[in-house]
Protein backbone atom coordinates (compact mmCIF):
# COMPACT_ATOMS: atom_id res chain seq x y z
CA UNK A 1 0.00 0.00 0.00
CA UNK A 2 0.86 3.42 -0.72
CA UNK A 3 0.23 7.11 0.65
CA UNK A 4 -0.86 10.00 -0.99
CA UNK A 5 -0.73 13.31 0.92
CA UNK A 6 -2.35 16.35 -0.55
CA UNK A 7 -0.41 19.16 0.18
CA UNK A 8 -0.60 21.46 -2.82
CA UNK A 9 -4.15 24.50 -2.28
CA UNK A 10 -3.53 28.19 -1.37
CA UNK A 11 -4.98 28.53 2.13
CA UNK A 12 -7.68 31.62 1.21
CA UNK A 13 -8.99 31.30 4.08
CA UNK A 14 -6.58 31.39 6.30
CA UNK A 15 -4.82 34.56 4.16
CA UNK A 16 -2.66 36.89 5.34
CA UNK A 17 -0.77 33.91 7.12
CA UNK A 18 -0.93 31.79 4.27
CA UNK A 19 0.67 34.63 1.23
CA UNK A 20 3.95 33.85 3.02
CA UNK A 21 3.16 30.06 4.14
CA UNK A 22 1.64 26.63 2.69
CA UNK A 23 -1.60 26.33 5.42
CA UNK A 24 -0.05 22.74 5.94
CA UNK A 25 3.19 23.98 7.04
CA UNK A 26 1.19 26.24 10.04
CA UNK A 27 1.91 25.24 13.35
CA UNK A 28 -0.22 23.15 15.85
CA UNK A 29 1.94 23.06 19.35
CA UNK A 30 4.97 24.11 17.39
CA UNK A 31 4.81 20.91 14.79
CA UNK A 32 3.21 21.76 11.33
CA UNK A 33 0.28 20.02 10.44
CA UNK A 34 1.17 18.10 7.36
CA UNK A 35 3.80 16.31 9.88
CA UNK A 36 0.87 15.02 12.13
CA UNK A 37 -0.12 13.70 8.77
CA UNK A 38 2.86 12.27 7.84
CA UNK A 39 3.15 10.57 11.32
CA UNK A 40 -0.15 8.90 11.49
CA UNK A 41 0.75 7.17 7.54
CA UNK A 42 4.22 5.88 9.03
CA UNK A 43 2.50 4.58 12.22
CA UNK A 44 -0.52 3.15 10.19
CA UNK A 45 2.78 1.00 8.49
CA UNK A 46 3.03 2.81 5.33
CA UNK A 47 6.43 3.96 4.12
CA UNK A 48 5.84 4.75 0.26
CA UNK A 49 4.19 8.33 0.28
CA UNK A 50 3.56 10.82 -2.52
CA UNK A 51 3.60 14.04 -1.41
CA UNK A 52 1.14 16.34 -4.69
CA UNK A 53 2.22 19.83 -4.01
CA UNK A 54 1.54 23.16 -6.22
CA UNK A 55 2.83 27.07 -5.78
CA UNK A 56 4.25 26.22 -2.40
CA UNK A 57 6.00 23.37 -3.62
CA UNK A 58 9.43 24.38 -2.43
CA UNK A 59 8.47 25.40 1.34
CA UNK A 60 6.80 21.86 1.81
CA UNK A 61 9.85 20.07 0.13
CA UNK A 62 12.12 22.17 2.51
CA UNK A 63 10.31 20.73 5.65
CA UNK A 64 9.67 17.67 4.63
CA UNK A 65 13.01 16.42 2.69
CA UNK A 66 13.15 13.05 1.41
CA UNK A 67 11.11 11.91 4.76
CA UNK A 68 14.01 9.76 6.00
CA UNK A 69 12.99 11.48 9.57
CA UNK A 70 9.96 10.29 9.40
CA UNK A 71 10.57 6.71 8.55
CA UNK A 72 9.08 7.69 5.25
CA UNK A 73 10.29 7.53 1.28
CA UNK A 74 8.71 10.49 -0.12
CA UNK A 75 8.15 11.59 -4.03
CA UNK A 76 7.00 14.67 -5.03
CA UNK A 77 4.56 14.78 -7.38
CA UNK A 78 3.66 18.24 -9.24
CA UNK A 79 0.12 19.40 -9.79
CA UNK A 80 0.63 22.55 -11.85
CA UNK A 81 -3.25 23.72 -11.39
CA UNK A 82 -5.46 23.19 -7.81
CA UNK A 83 -8.02 21.00 -10.24
CA UNK A 84 -9.73 19.09 -7.32
CA UNK A 85 -8.67 15.92 -5.23
CA UNK A 86 -9.64 13.72 -8.55
CA UNK A 87 -7.20 15.58 -10.39
CA UNK A 88 -4.36 14.96 -7.81
CA UNK A 89 -5.18 11.65 -8.05
CA UNK A 90 -4.87 11.43 -11.40
CA UNK A 91 -1.31 12.88 -11.65
CA UNK A 92 0.00 10.54 -9.40
CA UNK A 93 -1.66 7.62 -11.70
CA UNK A 94 1.99 6.53 -12.02
CA UNK A 95 3.54 6.72 -8.92
CA UNK A 96 0.67 4.61 -7.57
CA UNK A 97 0.60 2.32 -9.76
CA UNK A 98 -1.75 -0.44 -9.69
CA UNK A 99 -1.09 -0.24 -5.53
CA UNK A 100 -3.70 0.12 -2.85
CA UNK A 101 -3.63 3.75 -1.46
CA UNK A 102 -4.43 5.86 1.59
CA UNK A 103 -5.57 9.76 0.61
CA UNK A 104 -4.73 12.16 2.76
CA UNK A 105 -5.51 16.02 3.27
CA UNK A 106 -2.87 17.92 4.03
CA UNK A 107 -4.52 20.52 6.04
CA UNK A 108 -6.50 17.97 7.63
CA UNK A 109 -6.10 17.28 11.21
CA UNK A 110 -7.07 13.70 13.16
CA UNK A 111 -5.95 13.38 16.70
CA UNK A 112 -5.68 9.20 17.29
CA UNK A 113 -4.14 8.71 13.85
CA UNK A 114 -5.28 6.44 10.81
CA UNK A 115 -4.41 3.09 12.20
CA UNK A 116 -7.93 1.58 12.90
CA UNK A 117 -9.03 2.53 10.01
CA UNK A 118 -6.05 1.23 7.50
CA UNK A 119 -5.81 -2.13 9.51
CA UNK A 120 -9.88 -2.78 8.55
CA UNK A 121 -9.48 -1.59 5.29
CA UNK A 122 -6.36 -4.08 4.14
CA UNK A 123 -8.53 -6.60 5.99
CA UNK A 124 -12.28 -5.82 4.25
CA UNK A 125 -10.61 -4.26 1.08
CA UNK A 126 -13.85 -2.50 -0.22
CA UNK A 127 -13.16 -0.96 -3.66
CA UNK A 128 -12.83 2.37 -1.27
CA UNK A 129 -13.45 3.16 2.17
CA UNK A 130 -14.03 6.56 3.53
CA UNK A 131 -14.32 8.25 7.12
CA UNK A 132 -17.06 10.26 8.39
CA UNK A 133 -17.81 12.93 11.13
CA UNK A 134 -20.96 14.89 12.49
CA UNK A 135 -20.38 18.49 11.81
CA UNK A 136 -22.90 21.30 12.66
CA UNK A 137 -22.67 22.74 9.38
CA UNK A 138 -22.68 20.18 6.42
CA UNK A 139 -22.99 22.37 3.36
CA UNK A 140 -18.96 23.30 3.87
CA UNK A 141 -18.19 19.74 3.49
CA UNK A 142 -18.88 16.56 1.08
CA UNK A 143 -21.92 14.83 2.89
CA UNK A 144 -22.20 11.39 2.85
CA UNK A 145 -25.17 8.96 3.30
CA UNK A 146 -25.19 5.61 4.88
CA UNK A 147 -27.55 2.60 5.09
CA UNK A 148 -27.93 1.06 8.59
CA UNK A 149 -24.53 -1.00 7.78
CA UNK A 150 -22.85 2.04 7.48
CA UNK A 151 -22.25 1.05 3.52
CA UNK A 152 -22.47 4.42 1.39
CA UNK A 153 -25.38 4.99 -0.35
CA UNK A 154 -25.12 8.44 -1.50
CA UNK A 155 -22.62 11.35 -1.70
CA UNK A 156 -22.76 15.24 -2.57
CA UNK A 157 -19.98 17.62 -2.18
CA UNK A 158 -20.67 20.99 -0.57
CA UNK A 159 -24.79 20.24 -1.24
CA UNK A 160 -26.84 23.32 -0.44
CA UNK A 161 -29.60 21.22 1.04
CA UNK A 162 -27.59 18.41 3.09
CA UNK A 163 -29.55 14.81 3.48
CA UNK A 164 -27.61 14.17 6.55
CA UNK A 165 -24.64 15.26 8.93
CA UNK A 166 -22.24 13.20 7.84
CA UNK A 167 -19.30 15.19 6.33
CA UNK A 168 -16.55 13.47 4.17
CA UNK A 169 -13.23 13.60 6.30
CA UNK A 170 -9.98 13.81 4.71
CA UNK A 171 -8.77 10.12 4.66
CA UNK A 172 -9.79 7.89 2.16
CA UNK A 173 -9.05 4.60 1.21
CA UNK A 174 -8.64 3.07 -2.58
CA UNK A 175 -8.23 -0.34 -4.36
CA UNK A 176 -6.89 0.95 -8.04
CA UNK A 177 -10.78 0.56 -9.28
CA UNK A 178 -10.75 4.55 -8.57
CA UNK A 179 -8.19 5.15 -11.14
CA UNK A 180 -10.77 4.18 -13.93
CA UNK A 181 -13.57 6.19 -11.71
CA UNK A 182 -11.31 9.25 -12.28
CA UNK A 183 -11.00 8.56 -15.44
CA UNK A 184 -14.82 9.13 -16.63
CA UNK A 185 -15.29 12.14 -14.63
CA UNK A 186 -15.66 15.50 -16.39
CA UNK A 187 -15.32 18.96 -13.57
CA UNK A 188 -17.99 19.90 -11.27
CA UNK A 189 -19.90 22.86 -11.05
CA UNK A 190 -16.98 25.05 -9.37
CA UNK A 191 -14.73 23.66 -12.10
CA UNK A 192 -12.85 20.53 -10.37
CA UNK A 193 -12.66 17.08 -10.37
CA UNK A 194 -14.21 15.85 -7.50
CA UNK A 195 -13.11 12.98 -5.05
CA UNK A 196 -16.46 12.98 -3.91
CA UNK A 197 -18.10 12.09 -7.54
CA UNK A 198 -15.75 9.32 -8.26
CA UNK A 199 -16.71 7.66 -5.16
CA UNK A 200 -20.29 7.87 -6.25
CA UNK A 201 -19.51 6.31 -9.46
CA UNK A 202 -17.97 3.40 -7.77
CA UNK A 203 -21.27 3.19 -5.89
CA UNK A 204 -23.04 3.95 -9.26
CA UNK A 205 -21.20 0.77 -10.33
CA UNK A 206 -22.61 -1.72 -7.71
CA UNK A 207 -18.94 -1.72 -6.21
CA UNK A 208 -18.62 -1.78 -2.29
CA UNK A 209 -17.62 2.03 -0.43
CA UNK A 210 -17.41 1.70 3.17
CA UNK A 211 -17.56 4.44 5.74
CA UNK A 212 -16.28 4.48 9.18
CA UNK A 213 -17.03 7.07 12.25
CA UNK A 214 -14.07 9.19 13.35
CA UNK A 215 -14.16 8.46 17.31
CA UNK A 216 -11.39 11.14 18.14
CA UNK A 217 -11.00 14.38 17.27
CA UNK A 218 -10.63 15.56 13.39
CA UNK A 219 -10.73 19.08 11.81
CA UNK A 220 -10.09 20.52 8.86
CA UNK A 221 -7.93 23.35 9.94
CA UNK A 222 -9.36 25.77 6.92
CA UNK A 223 -9.60 29.21 9.11
CA UNK A 224 -7.96 30.37 12.36
CA UNK A 225 -10.37 29.52 15.06
CA UNK A 226 -9.48 25.74 13.53
CA UNK A 227 -5.70 26.03 14.19
CA UNK A 228 -6.52 27.11 17.59
CA UNK A 229 -8.75 24.54 18.05
CA UNK A 230 -6.09 21.97 17.19
CA UNK A 231 -3.66 24.02 19.26
CA UNK A 232 -5.72 23.55 22.55
CA UNK A 233 -6.64 19.90 21.79
CA UNK A 234 -2.86 19.17 21.47
CA UNK A 235 -1.90 20.97 23.97
CA UNK A 236 -4.19 19.18 26.16
CA UNK A 237 -2.02 16.13 25.87
CA UNK A 238 1.15 17.22 26.22
CA UNK A 239 3.79 17.00 29.41
CA UNK A 240 6.03 19.31 31.62
CA UNK A 241 9.50 19.13 29.97
CA UNK A 242 11.98 21.97 31.38
CA UNK A 243 14.76 21.98 28.79
CA UNK A 244 15.78 25.64 29.14
CA UNK A 245 16.10 27.79 32.06
CA UNK A 246 13.65 29.12 34.40
CA UNK A 247 14.63 31.83 36.98
CA UNK A 248 13.94 32.07 40.42
CA UNK A 249 11.43 34.70 39.86
CA UNK A 250 9.45 33.37 37.31
CA UNK A 251 6.71 30.34 37.95
CA UNK A 252 5.67 27.42 35.59
CA UNK A 253 2.26 26.94 36.40
CA UNK A 254 0.77 22.95 35.03
CA UNK A 255 2.29 21.69 31.89
CA UNK A 256 5.02 24.18 30.17
CA UNK A 257 6.88 23.04 27.84
CA UNK A 258 10.04 24.83 27.67
CA UNK A 259 12.24 24.30 24.60
CA UNK A 260 16.14 23.69 24.39
CA UNK A 261 17.93 27.30 25.19
CA UNK A 262 14.89 29.20 25.76
CA UNK A 263 14.81 31.43 28.85
CA UNK A 264 11.75 32.63 30.97
CA UNK A 265 13.12 35.44 33.14
CA UNK A 266 10.58 37.38 35.82
CA UNK A 267 7.29 35.98 33.96
CA UNK A 268 4.72 33.32 34.72
CA UNK A 269 3.54 30.82 32.11
CA UNK A 270 0.34 28.70 32.25
CA UNK A 271 0.28 25.42 30.99
CA UNK A 272 -0.69 23.84 29.12
CA UNK A 273 1.74 25.71 26.70
CA UNK A 274 4.58 25.14 24.29
CA UNK A 275 8.04 27.24 24.68
CA UNK A 276 9.67 26.42 21.36
CA UNK A 277 13.80 26.42 21.55
CA UNK A 278 15.53 29.41 22.04
CA UNK A 279 12.45 31.92 22.62
CA UNK A 280 13.01 34.37 25.41
CA UNK A 281 10.03 35.14 27.47
CA UNK A 282 10.43 38.11 30.20
CA UNK A 283 8.46 40.46 32.28
CA UNK A 284 5.66 38.34 30.87
CA UNK A 285 2.21 36.15 31.08
CA UNK A 286 2.07 33.35 28.82
CA UNK A 287 -0.89 30.82 28.19
CA UNK A 288 -2.73 28.74 28.83
CA UNK A 289 -3.31 27.31 25.60
CA UNK A 290 -0.24 28.92 24.00
CA UNK A 291 2.19 27.65 21.52
CA UNK A 292 5.31 29.99 21.36
CA UNK A 293 7.75 29.00 18.31
CA UNK A 294 11.16 28.66 18.78
CA UNK A 295 12.97 32.06 18.40
CA UNK A 296 10.80 34.70 19.79
CA UNK A 297 11.02 36.93 22.37
CA UNK A 298 8.35 38.42 24.93
CA UNK A 299 9.17 41.16 26.58
CA UNK A 300 6.27 42.85 29.37
CA UNK A 301 3.35 41.47 27.49
CA UNK A 302 -0.09 39.15 28.30
CA UNK A 303 -0.93 36.53 26.06
CA UNK A 304 -3.08 33.28 25.86
CA UNK A 305 -4.85 30.91 23.71
CA UNK A 306 -2.58 31.80 20.52
CA UNK A 307 -0.05 30.42 18.28
CA UNK A 308 3.30 32.77 17.45
CA UNK A 309 5.08 31.65 14.73
CA UNK A 310 9.26 31.54 15.10
CA UNK A 311 10.95 34.64 15.78
CA UNK A 312 8.10 37.33 16.10
CA UNK A 313 8.49 39.44 18.74
CA UNK A 314 6.33 40.80 21.43
CA UNK A 315 7.22 43.70 23.46
CA UNK A 316 4.59 45.39 25.91
CA UNK A 317 1.48 44.46 24.39
CA UNK A 318 -1.21 42.99 27.01
CA UNK A 319 -3.97 40.93 26.52
CA UNK A 320 -3.27 39.18 23.35
CA UNK A 321 -5.34 36.50 22.66
CA UNK A 322 -7.06 33.95 20.18
CA UNK A 323 -4.60 35.08 18.06
CA UNK A 324 -2.58 33.58 14.97
CA UNK A 325 1.06 35.83 14.57
CA UNK A 326 3.22 35.16 11.62
CA UNK A 327 6.79 34.42 11.46
CA UNK A 328 9.43 37.41 12.23
CA UNK A 329 6.23 39.53 12.85
CA UNK A 330 6.91 42.82 15.47
CA UNK A 331 4.49 44.25 17.70
CA UNK A 332 5.61 47.20 19.98
CA UNK A 333 3.41 48.88 21.96
CA UNK A 334 3.20 52.37 22.68
CA UNK A 335 3.42 53.89 26.21
CA UNK A 336 0.26 55.72 27.53
CA UNK A 337 -2.77 54.21 26.67
CA UNK A 338 -5.59 52.22 28.01
CA UNK A 339 -5.06 48.28 27.79
CA UNK A 340 -7.70 46.54 25.70
CA UNK A 341 -7.55 42.56 24.12
CA UNK A 342 -6.08 42.48 20.96
CA UNK A 343 -7.17 39.95 17.99
CA UNK A 344 -4.40 39.94 15.65
CA UNK A 345 -4.01 37.80 12.05
CA UNK A 346 -0.71 38.88 10.68
CA UNK A 347 1.11 37.60 8.05
CA UNK A 348 5.14 36.92 8.33
CA UNK A 349 7.43 40.06 8.34
CA UNK A 350 3.95 42.11 9.30
CA UNK A 351 5.15 45.16 11.68
CA UNK A 352 3.03 46.96 13.63
CA UNK A 353 2.57 49.24 16.75
CA UNK A 354 -0.41 48.91 19.40
CA UNK A 355 -1.21 51.19 22.40
CA UNK A 356 -1.15 49.58 25.44
C1 LIG B 1 -12.41 18.67 0.79
C2 LIG B 1 -13.41 17.69 0.16
C3 LIG B 1 -14.63 17.54 1.05
C4 LIG B 1 -14.21 17.11 2.45
C5 LIG B 1 -13.16 18.09 3.01
C6 LIG B 1 -12.57 17.56 4.30
O1 LIG B 1 -12.99 19.94 0.79
O2 LIG B 1 -13.76 18.15 -1.14
O3 LIG B 1 -15.49 16.57 0.51
O4 LIG B 1 -15.34 17.07 3.29
O5 LIG B 1 -12.07 18.27 2.10
O6 LIG B 1 -11.59 18.42 4.82
P1 LIG B 1 -12.10 21.29 0.73
O7 LIG B 1 -11.56 21.49 2.14
O8 LIG B 1 -11.03 21.06 -0.25
O9 LIG B 1 -13.05 22.38 0.34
Amino acid sequence: MKALILAGGSGTRLRPITHARAKQLLPVANKPVLFYGLESIRDAGVTDVGVVVGDTADEIRAAVGDGSRFGLSVTYLRQERPLGLAHAVSVARNYLGDDDFVMYLGDNFLLGGITGLVDRFRAERPAAQIMLAKVPEPTKFGVAETDASGRVVGLEEKPREPRGDLALVGVYLFTPRVHEAIASLSPSGRGELEITDALQRLIDAGLPVSSALVEGYWKDTGEVEDMLEANRLVLEGVSACNEGTVDAESDLVGRVVVGEGARIVRSRVVGPTVIGPGAVVSDSCVGPFSSIAGGCVITRSEIERSIVLADASITGVSCIEESLIGCAVQIIALAQSVSRAHRFVLADHSRIQVSS
